[in-house]
This record gives C-alpha cells, structure tokens and sequence, in this order.
C-alpha cells in the first residue's frame, strides 16, 4: 500500500481536508494469494492488535484472509487483506451510525522478524459501499453558508433509507443533547446548523475512534455543537507551542523507582474538577493543580486555589489567551502567593488585579521543569505529588471514556495546546496510563478525568512536565 494513501486517509481527519472516503486499496490492485496457513499467524496477530484493549463483548472476529508473504533481509514481511465483524455496538451516545456496526476491510502489513510480529500498518475501512458513500458524503469541512448547510446535510428529501435513519437518529440524539446540556440557540436557523456541526462531529468522532490505539470511546459531549475551530479559539491555549518555554531549573532525578501504579486521588492530594468555562486558561488550573499538591504534601493542608488570581495579576501570560505553567510560577512568587478559591473566585474573564499579600494561603519558593522520561515522570509523581504538563488535546473535544491512544502523526508531541495535571498512573487491562485532571467540569471526560495513553509520548504528554517547590 502507498504510504501516501495512508497519509491521504490521515489527512482527511484535519480539519478543512477535502472528504476522503473510507476506501481501503482495491483487492484487484495486488495479485492477493487465497489463505493459506502462513497467512494464519500474522492475520491473529494483527486481530489481537486490532481488539487491544477492548473488552470481552466488544472485539472483533476474523473473517476472511487473504494475503502474500515477501522475504527481505529483515524477516518476512506479510501483506493482509482481511475482514473483520464487529460486534453490533451498544453504546448509543457512541455508536449510533452505520460505519460502527459493519464488517471491517482491513489491510495490514506485518513484518516477522525472528518470530516475533510487528505490526507496520493498518487501514481499515467499512465495506459496505453504501455505508462508506454516506460516509464520505458527511465527512466534508463545515458549512460556510449556514442557510445551505441543512439540505445539503440532511437530505430528508432523499429517499435513500440508510440516509433517512442516519437523519432519524442523529436528529432524536441532538435533541437528547441540547436537553441534557440545556442549550438555548437564537434561531431556528441557528439551531439547524448546530445539528448539522453536531451529525458532521459525530463523523469525525467515529473516525477519531477507529484510528485510537487505545480504548477510548469518542462520541457526543458538551462540546459537540462546536466545529473544531471554534473549540480551539474558545479552550486551547496556543501560546503553549507559540512561545518559547522560559528555561527553569531541572529537577534533581530521583533514584526510587517508580510504585506499579498511583493515585493521588486516593491520598486526599487533589481538589475537586474545576471548570475553565469559554476562557483559555487552561494554564493557570494546571498550575493552580500542581501548588494544591505540594502545599498539601508539604505542608498538610488542601486548599483550593485560585486560577483568577493569575488571569488578573500574571501580567506575562495572557489571561483567556492561554499562558505557560513556567510564567505562572514566576508570577505566584513574584506575587508573594496564592489566595484560595473562595477568598479570588473564578470569573472566567480577565479583571483588574485585586491580589493581597495579607491574603495569601499558599507560597512557593521555586519551581523545576521534570524529565521527558516517562518512567523518571511516574516515579517522580509518587514520590512529590500531581504534575503540571502540556499535551496536544487531539481528540479531547470528543472523548467520553477509556484510555485514548492516538496515532502520533495525528497527536504530534510538538503541537501542544492545552495545559494539565498528571494526578496518578497505572496500568487498565494491561495498558498502561496517566490519569489526567482536566479542567472542563466533572461533566466532560471521565468525572473530568483524562486517560492517556503512558510510556510512548502520546500527544508530547511529557515533553513540558513541570512542578512548583514549597520550601
Ligand atoms: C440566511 O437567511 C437569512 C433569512 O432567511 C438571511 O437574512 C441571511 O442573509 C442568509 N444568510 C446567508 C449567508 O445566505
Ligand atoms: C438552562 O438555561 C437557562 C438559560 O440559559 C437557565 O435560565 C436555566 O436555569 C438552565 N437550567 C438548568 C437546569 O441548568
Ligand atoms: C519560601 O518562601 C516563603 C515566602 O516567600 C519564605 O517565607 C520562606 O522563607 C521561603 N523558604 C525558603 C527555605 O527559602
Ligand atoms: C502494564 O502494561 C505494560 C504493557 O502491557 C506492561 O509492560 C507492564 O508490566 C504493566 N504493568 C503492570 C504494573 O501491570
């Protein structure tokens, strides 16, 4: 297969990218051997890497192979057509169109070095032709023209019985989605384009979701009547990749290595999820997260901070505009502290400073920038408290549960819009992750919890892990 097939395909989950269909490479393209026992071994290998993480229920079956094994100077390397059946889908806020429920094309290239399986690549597309012309048909960037956008969406009008039970049911979803969310929109016509955003994100939910290494289930959320550019513009933080780190002391490496799992959740070393509301600040909860962890395991006490305070009074970050945690901490001893929550509560806009030091609950005397190294992170976390990092939030705005796993060229580690807190890691049927407090309400996510994927830089997870030091 062409890699720039792949990357065609890749391309097409970026936002503005013309629709690609799902279209694995035609079968007659390639002299495809009938199955033979070879094929048998690879084609289990590449299953069991297709249903990682998926649990008993859910996993998909081998249906046909077919195939053809090349010898290089690095093993064999085996060239897969496969079927695949997925399991009918249950979850109905997840699943609801056709591409979820059917039979799999898949083609895999998977090379045997020494007996052992890589996997090089997977594409795996729908079969059904139907399916994948709906598909691609409502995989297109969002509409310009609000008033075209519904017809030209949701054909009603289309006699097509697949597109009238796609329009049936994205239409009784949304409506379950503006109840549960309570959304109030200006107009009828205003009100039809956010459920034609919303049938297009659900797509791209899908797609997201059969790309995920992980066991992530990507599907409605708060977030879904938003286009993508209007999520990032409202709740990332670009000054994240934007603008050069500020250089900060390295912390000492630690020499215990890091427990199997953790959890400051347990430890009483975390407050309860906040919410940034439409305000980038993303930044300042992340910090706020990590001084709340040192002053609790060096001093004690949990307080809960205040993100306002650094919206109002860190003049080098930028408020709703996003900020870097390595400015915060500058801020906060520059300052003279931290109030608390009920002492500087939240607005969610930038307001005049009314910072006092007579006021102040919480100090720092420092802050260090951690390891990029995963395990040095883990044992750093158990030992210290929840880390402040950056990641690339690829995803996010669909993500409801499991441990998301993105492909990296779709999370690159260098595009980092959103700041975090690492609060414990372990391992979820055998994979491992960080459990990660977001800042987007308890109603988003996990009980606004993340799971990420530990142990490859997913999303560049460690690539701006950082932390405070109470003295
Ligand atoms: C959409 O329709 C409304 C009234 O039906 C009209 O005022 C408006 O100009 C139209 N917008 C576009 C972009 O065509
Ligand atoms: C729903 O939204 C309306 C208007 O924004 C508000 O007045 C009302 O209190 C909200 N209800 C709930 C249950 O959140
Ligand atoms: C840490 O900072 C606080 C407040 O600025 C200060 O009172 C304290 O002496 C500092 N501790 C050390 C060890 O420098
Ligand atoms: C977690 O999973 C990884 C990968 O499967 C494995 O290497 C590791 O030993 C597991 N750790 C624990 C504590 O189970």
């Amino acid at each position: 297969m062409a890699s720039w097939l792949l990357l065609l395909w890749l391309l097409a989950l970026l936002p503005g990218a013309a629709p690609v269909p799902f279209k694995p490479r035609a079968a007659g393209a390639r002299a495809w051997e009938p199955s033979s026992p070879e094929l048998l071994a690879p084609a289990r290998f590449a299953l069991d890497e297709y249903n990682r993480g998926r649990a008993a229920g859910s996993r998909a079956v081998l249906g046909t192979v077919r195939g053809r094994v090349r010898r290089t100077a690095q093993g064999s390397l085996y060239s897969l057509e496969a079927t695949l059946e997925e399991p009918p889908c249950k979850d109905p806020l997840v699943c609801l169109l056709p591409v979820s429920k059917k039979t799999m094309l898949c083609t895999f290239e998977i090379l045997n070095e020494l007996g052992k399986h890589i996997l090089l690549r997977r594409d795996c597309g729908p079969v059904d032709t139907k399916v994948t012309a709906l598909v691609s048909s409502l995989f297109q960037p969002y509409p310009d023209n609000r008033n075209e956008s519904v017809s030209s969406f949701l054909p009603q009008l289309n006699s097509d019985p697949l597109h009238q039970d796609f329009s049936m049911k994205i239409t009784s979803v949304f409506k379950d989605f503006v109840a549960t969310y309570n959304r109030t929109y200006e107009s009828e016509e205003e009100a039809q384009w956010r459920l034609s955003v919303f049938a297009r994100n659900m797509v791209r939910a899908q797609k997201i979701q059969a790309l995920d290494r992980g066991t992530a289930q990507y599907g409605v959320t708060k977030f879904s009547d938003l286009t993508e550019e209007e999520f990032r513009t409202i709740y990332l933080n670009p000054l994240l990749r934007e603008e050069p780190s500020k250089k900060m002391r390295l912390a000492k490496s630690l020499t215990d290595p890091a427990p199997p799992e953790w959890d400051w959740r347990k430890k009483g070393a975390v407050t309860e999820v906040k919410d940034q509301g439409m305000c980038g600040s993303c930044w300042a909860f992340s910090v706020t997260g990590n001084v709340e962890g040192q002053w609790f395991l060096n001093r004690g006490t949990l307080l809960s901070l205040s993100e306002q305070e650094l919206l109002d009074c860190d003049k080098v970050d930028k408020a709703c505009l996003g900020g870097l945690p390595s400015n915060a901490y500058t801020a906060i001893e520059k300052l003279g502290g931290l109030e608390t929550e009920d002492d500087y509560s939240y607005q969610g806009h930038v307001q005049a400073c009314s910072f006092s030091a007579q006021m102040a609950k919480v100090y720092i005397n420092d802050s260090v920038e951690l390891s990029q190294n995963e395990q040095k992170l883990a044992a750093w976390l158990a030992q210290k408290g929840p880390i402040s990092v950056a990641i690339n939030a690829f995803g996010m705005q669909f993500y409801r549960h499991g441990i998301a796993h993105p492909l990296r060229p779709l999370c690159s580690p260098w595009l980092i819009d959103h700041a975090v807190l690492l609060v414990g890691y372990g391992n979820r049927s055998n994979i491992p992750f960080w459990a990660i407090k977001n800042s987007w309400g308890s109603d988003w996510g996990e009980e606004g919890y993340y799971y990420l994927h530990r142990g490859s830089g997913a999303c560049g997870v460690n690539t701006m892990a950082s932390s405070a030091v109470v003295n």
